[in-house]
């Protein structure tokens, strides 16, 4: 006798949720404003480090560079390539930023998700983590 079932859901994996939770984050059109604000509150060397910088295109860099990190995450090689020319612009021969200074822009982005998607939740927020890790770790290696 054969039991009828309910069609299997279609799982999504961490990467798939991560991507949706970014779409829901963008459609705050102050979401990058957001994220350099919480930022420079981590501490008080970082708010000048962006002093000069048109913020208008950083924060287009800002959110190509999060899809990279993304992607990253699913071994894309465009998306490696894109870190590492991040990395080198980042290392110790050129803006110098400290590693320490990595895990306060983790925070800040979790801050700025935290309060841009409606859909954030404790687990969201640490797959948010799980998926951008390795790529902040592979340019923080570079430093
Ligand atoms: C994984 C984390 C990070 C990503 C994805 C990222 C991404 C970027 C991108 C795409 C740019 C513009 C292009 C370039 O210069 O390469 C940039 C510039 C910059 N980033 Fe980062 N960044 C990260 C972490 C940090 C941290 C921790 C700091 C420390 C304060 C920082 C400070 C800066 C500064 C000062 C600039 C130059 C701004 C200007 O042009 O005036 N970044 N970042």
């Amino acid at each position: 006798m054969f039991t009828l079932l309910e069609p299997m859901p279609v799982s999504m994996t961490i990467v798939d949720s991560v991507r949706e939770s970014y779409a829901r984050c963008r459609q705050n059109p102050d979401f990058f404003d957001a994220f350099y604000d919480h930022f420079a509150r981590k501490s008080s060397e970082i708010g000048p480090l962006f002093s000069n910088t048109d913020m208008q295109k950083q924060n287009e860099l800002l959110s190509d560079a999060i899809d990279s990190l993304i992607s990253f995450s699913e071994g894309d090689v465009a998306a490696r390539r894109h870190l590492d020319e991040i990395a080198l612009s980042h290392d110790r021969e050129h803006l110098n930023i400290k590693p320490e200074w990595y895990p306060l822009w983790m925070e800040a982005l979790r801050d700025t998700i935290h309060e841009s998607d409606p859909g954030a939740t404790t687990q969201l927020l640490a797959d948010w983590n799980t998926v951008l890790q390795p790529g902040v770790n592979h340019i923080v290696q570079q430093h």
